[in-house]
């Protein structure tokens, strides 16, 4: 299957650009003004006690900047940060050879956090409650467990799923932020400030008309810049006006709110199969040949931001927002049945 232009989730497009786009400080860091307002603080008070940042769990939808993030707080701490994700680290041993290497103040990012396996977890706890990491010496009933000293090190986990983590895990994060998609200001802001990187004139009417189909998600925002430029480059003497960031959106096959064929196909099925719901994600899913957590992680979070889908106790209903984006008429019995759903 081609690669969704509107898909949050990272690709191979994005590569470099991705990199020079990505905000290296907290000042360049645009929006999340809460979670952003709550770190500058604890970087504050711990630079002032001489003390390691408490460990923190970033979670929210892909593509919202949890990985960015990350990367400023090591900068602004002035530290050093080891990358890596859940399903990278395959056993026990492997996070055990992360821990030793790591000194002093260090930053710890496990990205996918709620991918670790469980054996691999369990070496986690006391890492992150004593700074301890238990071995076992030998075999059978002679084996002995030895407690290893490691240096106070801040982990940052990162989640597009926070009912995976475990309850042990979640416990031991001193801060938990999550992120919510980007107003259509601050995305604006934040292509006006992509553009300005790329060197490439653009009016005020062609950002925001990114800006708006961008579902309020960063990474999407300067992948659909980045296709807007191209068509500026080719078409109109490399100025992005409306009229040339609309032109590409149309060719792009991209709405008005930033949903393309297969939000469609979603909210269609759920319409024209199911009357509008409710109905289970994996027979959605199943319809039209998707993954259940791919609908969930990639596709709802933005449907269900936007009011177009609700989630009920029985599955999920097309809301009157969704029939009407797509021009379909609401069918109010419907509604008085969905109604008594959601209480
Ligand atoms: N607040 C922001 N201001 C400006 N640009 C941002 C911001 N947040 C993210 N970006 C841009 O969006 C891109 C994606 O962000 P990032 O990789 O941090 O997302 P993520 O939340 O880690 O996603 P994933 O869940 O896929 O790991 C970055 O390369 C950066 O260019
Ligand atoms: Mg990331």
């Amino acid at each position: 299957m081609a690669e969704r232009i509107v898909s949050a989730k990272p690709q191979a497009q994005d590569g470099a650009l991705d990199t020079s786009l990505r905000p290296k400080s907290m000042r360049d860091y645009i929006g999340q003004d809460k979670v952003k307002g709550n770190l500058e603080i604890a970087i504050a008070a711990s630079k002032k006690r001489s003390e390691a940042l408490d460990h923190i769990l970033l979670y929210g939808p892909p593509g919202l900047g949890k990985t960015t993030l990350a990367n400023i707080v090591a900068v602004e701490m002035g530290v050093n940060i080891k990358i890596t994700s859940g399903p990278a680290i395959e056993r026990p041993g492997d996070l055990a050879a992360i821990l030793t290497n790591l000194k002093k103040d260090d930053i710890l990012f496990i990205d996918e956090v709620h991918r670790l396996n469980k054996t691999v977890e369990e070496v986690l706890y006391p890492a992150m409650e004593d700074f301890a990491l238990d071995i076992i010496i030998g075999k059978g009933p002679g084996a002995r467990s030895l407690r290893l000293k490691l240096p106070h090190f801040t982990f940052i986990g990162a989640t597009t799923r926070y009912a995976m983590i475990s309850a042990p895990l979640r416990n031991r994060f001193g801060a938990v932020y999550r992120l919510d998609f980007y107003s259509v200001e601050n995305i604006k802001e934040i292509v006006r400030r992509s553009a300005q990187i790329l060197g490439v004139e653009a009016e005020e009417a062609g950002l925001e008309e990114i800006a708006r189909r961008a579902r309020g998600t960063p990474r999407v925002a300067n992948r659909l810049l980045k296709r807007v430029r191209d068509y500026a480059e080719v078409m109109a003497e490399g100025r992005i006006t409306e009229a040339v960031a609309r032109e590409t959106m149309v060719r792009l096959e991209v709405d008005s709110l930033g949903l393309d064929e297969i939000d469609h196909r979603v909210l269609r099925t759920i319409i024209e199969k199911y009357d509008g719901g409710p109905v289970g994600l994996d027979t959605v899913a199943a319809s039209i040949s998707e993954e259940s957590d791919t609908i969930q992680d990639v596709y709802e979070p933005y449907l269900l931001q936007l009011g177009f889908l609700g989630r009920t106790s029985r599955g999920r209903v097309a809301t009157r927002g969704a029939y009407q984006h797509l021009g379909l008429a609401y069918p109010e019995k419907a509604a008085s049945e969905q109604g008594s759903l959601f209480n």
